[in-house]
């Protein structure tokens, strides 16, 4: 008898039960355990056998972290395929997330039912699979080819009620899974013939085609979308017979992927990221009122996110009027909401009426954390604290928003030093992802526990760093741009460094994401850092000088590109190209030519080992950190795993030497990491 799968007779039914926390995944006891329940359903002759799962939900998929090693028998099509062969018609009592291997298992019963409210989907694309139990072959054959390839290149998730509406289910209950497998048996409907001996209905003949295309330029460089494409064609055009032993090749091929290996690690990695050792003991402390200082983008934008997590809001700034203008920017949002159907008239009367707006920080006495969300100006959040800290309890938490400051500095001279976090939002702060949860020496581990249930309750993939010049992301996005500009300085062109690296699954490249951004903001880092940058640090004037002719970007129409009326596409732009060609002149450099490859390497090598001094000098506690950094909050391809799984991906020896090249490109302007040396 199996631990993990159980079988009752009951009535002649057998009641068969999956019980394999967390997720009940299909791992090998699992598989182990459904073939011997197969086996005591027919021979206790049973009428109808019901499968259903124990804890929050029914199968969510293969077991993931076996899909680094080889496959072990029975395997799963077997498995599955027994099922749908066996004499006894099988049910599967379906509730929770029904997902990947969960969803396969109930497509090769004879009936689906599903509790209201149950997700399904084929999950395998984001995670650069396709099914390997038959998904992809029973799926359109259930609810038609185009319903199917929705499904499984998106790996979005559907209800209950849709998936019957599709095809997908015999029945949609309330209660209890089990009740309600035993109350269909008892007046079971003749089955269909099983999924693998059906034809999906035809499409037209041009689908496939135009659906390649639209899926390749969606996918950005990932591949998985495509291959769920083609799992479907055969499904579309070949009997199950052949069909299935395709998917199940291609499926174990794309275990061994790159891309597969990358999304493998960044699902894990978003499961670990929340678990540092820096809150182990930590109890996080309750908020429900919250303080925001700053109506600007920023500070509205995180207003918004916190009246959407169920938080009162309080609004704060210098006089009534920002105040006012605050609270019309969250309005604004409030209402592109309900626009776009994501919030209803009576969620938008809750979060209208959860929001104050004031200038008067005495409103903030009751409130359990602020934020500050004001000018980066040292001084200026120096004050914000100090009116804080008049009218909030010892006990209150405080948060800094900003993004290079020291925050030790921004709470000097502020009571109870326990209290004191950083939380540093990405704009637009109601969207983005990444909340870096700043650790101050002084910060309890209480409140830094409480940053990261606050991260999680905002929606945000919240990552621990300590501090140092821009933190996590912008310290990595800072090395990352100097050592393009010595690329533009030695022989390239912003078009070209763009193009490499948008080649490589960037969202955009590094010039015309400064033009979207505006030029100002690196130009003030620039001068920021110089009285502490080292004096023989190769130093690249070019930005400063487009800066100095105020070309800041998009907004300004000119930056590194020039912008034609109205139109976001950037052009080539003589002048920018005669500033690089004139400085590089005056610098005596002799261009060369770089290869794609050669900008891709080396900057990529820079990222990797700027994450590795991070982690060295425990500002990242691991490599997981970086990476998730990286994919949530500055498009990093999450196909490639983020910077240091591409490093590993590599190899640690190839990014040392590209690093060689980088330090003899420009000497004395790089630290060389502990790993790579
Ligand atoms: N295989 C192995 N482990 C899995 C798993 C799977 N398919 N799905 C989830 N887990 C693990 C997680 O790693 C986590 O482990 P941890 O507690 O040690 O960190 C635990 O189960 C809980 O998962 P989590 O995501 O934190 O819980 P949740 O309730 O927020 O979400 C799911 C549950 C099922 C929706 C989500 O985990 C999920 O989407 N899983 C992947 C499903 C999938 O892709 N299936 C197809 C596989 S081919």
């Amino acid at each position: 008898m199996s631990d993990v799968v159980t079988v009752r007779i009951q009535d002649q039914i057998a009641l068969v039960e999956i019980n394999n926390p967390p997720v009940n995944a299909t791992g090998i006891a699992v598989r182990l355990g459904l073939l011997e329940a197969v086996k005591q359903a027919e021979s206790a002759n049973a009428k109808a056998a019901i499968i259903y799962c124990a804890g929050k939900t029914f199968v969510a998929g293969g077991d993931i972290s076996e899909f680094g090693k080889p496959p072990q028998e029975p395997h799963l099509p077997d498995v599955y395929q027994t099922i749908e062969d066996s004499s006894v018609p099988w049910i599967a009592a379906t509730h929770g997330t029904t997902l990947g291997g969960g969803f396969e298992l109930a497509m090769a019963c004879d009936f689906r039912l599903g509790q209201q409210g149950t997700r399904y989907a084929l999950p395998e694309v984001n995670l650069g699979l396709i099914p390997g139990a038959g998904g992809s072959q029973r799926l359109p054959r259930l609810i038609g080819i185009e319903a199917a390839v929705e499904l499984a290149t998106t790996g979005q998730m559907i209800d209950a009620q849709k998936l019957y509406d599709l095809g997908g289910l015999d029945l949609v209950f309330d209660g209890d899974p089990v009740e309600a497998g035993i109350a269909f048996a008892a007046n079971l409907p003749t089955a269909l013939s099983p999924l693998s001996q059906r034809t999906p209905a035809k499409v037209d003949s041009a689908y496939f085609e135009t659906k390649r295309a639209q899926i390749i330029k969606k996918a950005k460089g990932q591949s998985s979308p495509l291959d769920n494409l083609q799992a479907i064609e055969w499904a579309a055009t070949m009997p199950f017979s052949a069909g299935q032993p395709k998917e199940r090749e291609l499926h174990l091929a794309l275990r061994d992927s790159a891309q597969s290996k990358a999304l493998r690690h960044a699902f894990f990695s978003e499961r670990a990221v929340g678990k540092p050792k820096a809150i182990e003991g930590g109890t996080p402390l309750e908020v429900n009122k919250i303080v925001v200082v700053g109506g600007g983008l920023m500070g509205a934008g995180i207003a918004f996110a916190a009246l959407n997590a169920g938080y009162q809001v309080t609004l704060i700034e210098r006089d009534q009027e920002a105040a006012d203008a605050g609270k019309e920017r969250i309005e604004g949002l409030i209402a592109g909401g309900i626009k776009r159907g994501k919030i209803s008239d009576a969620k938008a009367a809750s979060l209208r009426s959860s929001l104050i707006a004031s200038d008067d920080y005495a409103s903030s006495a009751n409130a359990d954390l602020a934020i500050e969300a004001v000018f980066e100006d040292l001084g200026v959040k120096q004050q914000v604290f100090q009116s804080l800290a008049a009218h909030m309890r010892e006990d209150a938490i405080l948060a800094t928003n900003t993004s290079y400051i020291d925050p030790t500095q921004i709470f000097e001279g502020i009571s109870n030093p326990s209290r004191f976090i950083g939380l540093h939002f990405f704009s637009p702060a109601h969207i983005m992802k990444l909340l870096e949860i700043v650790k101050l020496p002084s910060t309890s581990t209480d409140v830094l526990a409480t940053g990261f249930v606050l991260g999680k309750k905002l929606r945000k993939v919240g990552v621990l760093s300590g501090i140092c010049d821009g933190f996590i992301g912008n310290r990595i996005l800072s090395a990352y741009r100097r050592q393009a500009d010595y690329l533009l300085m030695d022989g390239c062109t912003p078009t070209q460094i763009d193009s490499a690296m948008r080649a490589f699954g960037m969202p955009m490249g590094p010039y015309e994401l400064q033009d979207l951004t505006g030029l100002q903001i690196s130009w003030a880092n620039r001068k920021r850092q110089a009285p502490t940058r080292a004096k023989d640090e190769r130093y690249v004037r070019i930005g400063d000088l487009l800066c100095e002719a105020e070309r800041f970007g998009q907004r300004s129409q000119k930056g590194w590109y020039a912008y034609i009326d109205g139109d976001r596409k950037p052009h080539e732009d003589q002048y920018v190209t005669d500033v690089i060609l004139s400085e590089a002149k005056t610098a005596g450099v002799e261009r060369q030519e770089f290869t794609d490859q050669m900008i891709v390497d080396r900057l990529m090598a820079v990222m990797i080992n700027e994450g590795a001094l991070i982690v060295e000098e425990g500002v990242a506690e691991r490599d997981l950190d970086v990476d998730l950094v990286k994919i949530h909050g500055y498009g990093f391809p999450r196909w490639r795993g983020g910077p240091m799984h591409y490093g590993d991906e590599v190899g640690i020896h190839n990014v040392k030497s590209s690093m060689e090249d980088v330090i003899a490109q420009s000497p004395n302007s790089w630290t060389l990491s502990e790993r790579l040396k």
